[in-house]
């Protein structure tokens, strides 16, 4: 039985998810921002590398039916509806609608997951649903992998923190598992901290929002259990 973490996706070799169960994680912002536009209703979201192939994608479909949201450096894009905040993802805006997003590293974390099966979406805002599904899929392969996406290619202490958070839940007591050595250090994360708002508080993505003016963003995503959604990546979309 064994968990591997991942603190970026940038260390895995190609084919290394291949046939694996992954949960994938951006808590700040972007896997917070999905889950809340599945949760609002969207029909789907379509992660992309780059916020060029967002546009080159969208370019010949039917405006109504799609929404071009996301960010660099945290910042709504020039020219799309919205940029990667969650509390942008309402019934209202996003209902019934499938959403391209583009931000930084959490969509390309996910696009790099190609060959694993199932991918999972995962964040504080939909945590008890998420370990409930992970537990059930490690249970029954034995194996489990969590990419966290990092930020600016870099360590993020909010998605490791999670990261531990679902090692911890994932984990029956007292049984035997294996974790690579980012396993292990996420897990010792898990316990330093009081919760996401405390992790936060310690978090340079954190905050860099808070000095964007996003404070209330943080504050969404710090809230855990919003949601009951576990929204699945295959085939390009989240659904
Ligand atoms: C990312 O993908 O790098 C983040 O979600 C950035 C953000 O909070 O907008």
């Amino acid at each position: 039985m064994k968990i591997d973490v991942y603190f970026t996706p940038l260390g895995a070799k190609e084919g290394e998810f291949a046939g694996r169960g992954v949960v994938v994680i951006d808590v700040l912002r972007a896997t917070s921002t999905i889950v809340t536009a599945i949760a609002s209703g969207a029909r789907a979201v379509v992660p992309t590398a780059t916020s060029e192939e967002a546009v080159r994608l969208t370019a010949n479909l039917e405006r109504d039916g799609i929404v071009l949201a996301g960010e660099r450096r945290f910042v709504k894009i020039e020219g799309f509806a919205f940029g990667n905040s969650p509390r942008e993802m309402t019934p209202e805006t996003v209902g019934g609608k499938t959403v391209f997003l583009a931000t930084t590293n959490g969509t390309p974390a996910l696009v790099a997951t190609q060959g694993a099966e199932p991918v999972l979406v995962g964040a504080a805002v939909n945590f008890t649903a998420l370990a409930e599904a992970a537990r059930a899929l490690f249970n029954e392969r034995g194996d489990l992998v969590i990419v966290c996406a990092g930020h600016d290619r870099q360590f993020a202490l909010e998605d490791a923190y999670t990261a531990g958070r679902l090692i911890r839940a994932v984990k029956a007591r007292l049984r035997k598992i294996e974790l690579n050595d980012a396993g292990e250090v996420a897990l010792e994360l898990a316990s330093r901290y009081a919760g996401w708002k405390d992790a936060f508080e310690h978090s340079r993505a954190a905050r860099q929002l808070a000095e964007l003016g996003l404070a209330d963003d943080v504050a969404f995503c710090a809230r855990p259990d919003r949601f009951t959604v576990v929204p699945g990546y295959a085939e390009r979309r989240i659904t």
